[in-house]
């Protein structure tokens, strides 16, 4: 007999895989995924505590699922993800129709705790991290229309502890998967059609560190491994601290053809006072230093980054920094962020919280800002073919073609013919809309370049 389950998911990348392997290994006990929570034999909420207004979300959505648990008691009802690890018990003490919390280093018991809550009806918690975690051998069972692009985690946990972030402590210390794990799944997702893969870990830069020297593989050479899988025409990575980008790091993404000229390097702030305080371990010279490195080896690079306004004791004078670093990396985009106290964050207890409205102020100034380079950037590119994997047909751009470039750029397009998600092709770009580019495939250009070739039986012949 089949049961139903439903899964909603909050905050980053890590927890939609984490998603996947739960629906994965719940599925293997006949649970199959339904639409909605109100036919669910379980749901399961994978939380995100990241800033405060995740955390809220998480809060409201399971308040709002009492209901459906008075109308039917056989419910089970899961919190996982890290407001799960940061609030323990404490979650099933303050909402009494919630079943199991589970943090992320216990999702993989999902299924015996699943089915020991139905048949005892016994509420539990498993929230231990371990030193010894190590990450389970787990290849994603892929049917039907399988994506064209995935991720696919590397590591987990942050050693970290800058002060404003609850990561290493919802997450564990850094526990770096077994390189051949991560291939042979490579490799899999590759041969069921999967073109774009994305490499995942809170700072995958220190990928392999855990592990002894024997067995080490570091994370350039594990780039450099994962590119020779055939069939797969890019790779991407997130996320890396800026205080451990290597020169090789550097030097592998301009040598290897399918590393996308992409790099997400989270600055938070351009003031080295306020950066000294967050414990990011980088000034700002050593930040540029490393933005001047990358555009050196790879000119065509996009860098995007996340930044906090407003963190304890940040002035004015420290904000205008971070405004003026804007105008000398001139990032592609940025996530920018209000602070926001986070319980277990060594800054919860800092003095000199800013006023609301003093970051309020902040953010407004340097989204604008940030808005108006990254239109500039996407206005200089007008004219220019570019290579496009194809994503599907976006609504947005009212059912035109939709794909990315390389730099992980938008761009819409029509196309007379229906496409194939993952398929590459060349856009003449002709103009700018808000976040995105719009252009039409350059037939009359239709070779690649000798850089990224690869998916050459995926792309149009378009003479
Ligand atoms: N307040 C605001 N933003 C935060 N981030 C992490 N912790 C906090 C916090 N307490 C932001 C950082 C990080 C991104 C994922 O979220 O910019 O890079
Ligand atoms: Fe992901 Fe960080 Fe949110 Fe945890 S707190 S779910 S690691 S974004």
């Amino acid at each position: 007999m089949s049961r139903n389950l439903y899964i909603e998911t909050f905050g980053c990348q890590m927890n939609e895989r984490d998603s996947e392997i739960m629906a994965q290994l719940l599925g293997e006990e006949s649970y199959l995924e339904t639409a909605g929570p109100e036919e669910a034999d379980c749901i399961v909420v994978n939380t995100c505590t990241i800033r405060g207004k995740a955390a809220q979300k998480a809060y409201s959505l399971l308040g709002s699922y009492k209901i459906l648990k008075e109308r039917n008691p056989e419910l089970v009802i899961v919190v996982t993800g890290c407001v799960a690890q940061q609030d323990g018990a404490a979650l099933l003490a303050r909402m009494p129709h919630l079943d199991l919390v589970v943090g992320p280093q216990n999702i993989y018991r999902l299924p015996e705790l699943v089915a020991a809550a139905r048949e005892k009806a016994a509420r539990a918690t498993a929230v231990e991290l371990s030193p010894a975690f190590t990450i389970p051998a787990f290849l994603p069972k892929l049917e039907g229309g399988v994506a064209h692009k995935r991720f696919v985690t590397i590591m987990q946990g942050c050693n970290n502890f800058c002060t404003y972030c609850v990561v290493p402590h919802t997450r564990g210390r850094e526990v770096s998967r077994r390189p051949e794990d991560i291939l042979a799944e490579v490799s899999h997702l590759a041969d069921h059609g999967v073109r774009e893969i994305t490499l995942l870990g809170q700072n995958v830069n220190s990928y392999g560190l855990d592990r002894p020297e024997t067995a080490r593989v570091t994370f350039p050479a594990l780039l450099r491994q994962v590119a020779e899988i055939e069939r797969l025409s890019r790779v991407r990575f997130t996320t890396s601290h800026p205080k451990d980008l290597s020169p090789e790091l550097i030097r592998t993404l301009a040598e290897i053809d399918k590393l996308c000229p992409h790099f997400h390097l989270p600055v938070q702030s351009g003031s080295d006072l306020v950066l000294a305080r967050m414990n990011r371990k980088y000034t700002r010279g050593d930040y540029l230093e490393k933005v001047a490195a990358l555009r050196q080896s790879c000119p065509e690079i996009a860098i995007t980054t996340d930044i906090i306004v407003g963190f304890p004791g940040e002035s004015e004078a420290d904000f205008e920094q971070t405004m003026e670093l804007l105008e000398l990396v001139r990032y592609d985009s940025a996530f920018s962020f209000k602070y926001s106290d986070r319980p277990l964050a060594a800054a919860a207890d800092f003095a000199d919280k800013v006023p609301e409205e003093h970051k309020s102020a902040r953010l407004a100034r340097l989204q604008a800002r940030q808005e108006e380079i990254s239109s500039e950037i996407l206005q200089t590119l007008i004219g220019q073919t570019v290579e496009v994997m194809v994503e599907g047909r976006s609504k947005a751009a009212g059912g035109q073609w939709s794909g990315r470039t390389p730099e992980n750029r938008i761009v819409n397009f029509p196309a007379p013919e229906e496409l194939q998600p993952g398929q590459l092709l060349r856009v003449k770009l002709e103009e700018t809309c808000r976040h995105s580019l719009r252009g039409v495939i350059a037939w009359s250009q239709p070779k690649l370049t000798a850089r990224r070739h690869q998916g050459q039986e995926t792309i149009l012949q378009l003479r």
